[in-house]
């Protein structure tokens, strides 16, 4: 069984990275349509040796189309995944749109790939930094419940997309040059700086990044009971994001026994040299698809408490792997074709 497969925002940061993930994993692929916005009509990309033509997407876009990975902003997902799931499709959709209705289901395959069986046509993948703490902490969630997590992000320049990756390149060469930096997608350089998560902050103080990994953590973990306090910063690295991460649970968790266990979890890689001093970094982690996990320790302000430390590739673990993960689940599963027969009753 082959299927027929839409990248909606196949010009992107994330739409580049499908692409090379649909190719080198081997997805059964029937078509492959790439689509964007008019401003990307025309344009070329690759896909393995060959080169493949972008459409701008149109009511028509979706007509004999199974599966379409979306990642083309919230609006845009809005406007066309329901278009998409009345043609018949299933939508995959990496947007933040979808990810709190309670009808769609919240995906980390390593995490809970049965809650895909439930969806309605959506299925969201769930935010980069939401999604690489999952994968850390729900193997130690399994061994002893966590009661309660303190995180602190450090964001690439790839979470606000490709434009947003050569605007810090940019401010990099000017500020060497010494010249003034401009800004258009970041609110402030990034280059030689860092600052807090630019999303719209609620009456708390918590930004819209800091609320996602509140939400959707409890969302994939199918418990209200976490508590759970991030703080989300933007800093001048390009691709891969780290966090840091406290981990309160209801009784003392070795971090011996974290450590062992982190080491056989799926979509984990420990990495931890105490001696050479080398932990995660973003720099090792991009490209890869696992989550690098390491600094393991106690917590010596709380008997009960972990820390740790993490790097991850945002556009690979944190956005196109998990979305091209879920897609190989809903085949294994067969779960693309319910889909279509329930639209042509
Ligand atoms: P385009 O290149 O034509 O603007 P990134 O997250 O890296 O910025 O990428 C965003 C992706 O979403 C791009 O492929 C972009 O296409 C696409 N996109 C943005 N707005 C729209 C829209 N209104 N309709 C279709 N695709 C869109």
């Amino acid at each position: 069984q082959s299927y027929r497969v839409a990248i909606l925002g196949a010009t992107g940061a994330v739409g580049a990275e499908l692409l090379e993930l649909l190719h080198s994993r081997s997805f059964p692929l029937a078509d492959l349509k790439l689509l964007a916005s008019e401003r990307s009509a025309g344009a070329k990309l690759p896909f393995g040796s060959s080169m493949l033509s972008v459409e701008a997407v149109s009511d028509r876009s979706f007509d004999n189309v199974d599966l379409v990975l979306a990642s083309a902003g919230g609006s845009t997902s809005k406007f066309w995944a329901p278009k998409a799931v009345a043609a018949g499709a299933v939508v995959i959709d990496n947007s933040s749109a979808f990810r709190m209705d309670a009808t769609v289901p919240l995906v980390v395959p390593e995490v809970n790939p049965e809650a895909v069986a439930s969806h309605r046509g959506i299925i969201a993948n769930p935010n980069c930094t939401t999604i690489l703490m999952a994968v850390a902490v729900w193997p130690l969630h399994q061994v002893r419940p966590v009661k309660r997590i303190v995180v602190a992000t450090y964001q690439s320049a790839s979470g606000a997309g490709a434009r947003a990756m050569e605007e810090m390149k940019a401010q990099a060469r000017a500020i060497l040059a010494g010249e003034t930096p401009k800004t258009e997608i970041f609110p402030y350089p990034l280059a030689f700086n860092l600052f807090p998560h630019n999303t719209a902050i609620n009456e708390l103080g918590y930004c819209e990044e800091e609320m996602k990994m509140v939400n959707e953590t409890r969302k994939i973990f199918g418990t209200e009971e976490i508590k759970i306090s991030a703080t989300c910063i933007r800093v001048p690295v390009l691709r891969a994001h780290s966090e840091a991460i406290n981990l309160e649970f209801a009784e003392p968790f070795s971090a011996i026994e974290a450590r062992d266990i982190l080491k056989q979890a799926k979509g984990v890689k420990l990495v931890q040299d105490w001696q050479a001093n080398y932990f995660p970094m973003p720099a090792e982690a991009s490209g890869k698809d696992e989550v690098l996990v390491g600094r393991i320790r106690q917590d010596i302000s709380h008997p009960c408490g972990l820390e740790m430390w993490l790097s991850g590739d945002q556009i690979r673990k944190g956005a196109a792997l998990n979305a091209v993960q879920i897609a190989e689940l809903l085949a294994t599963k067969k779960l693309l074709q319910t889909q279509r027969a329930a639209v042509s009753k």
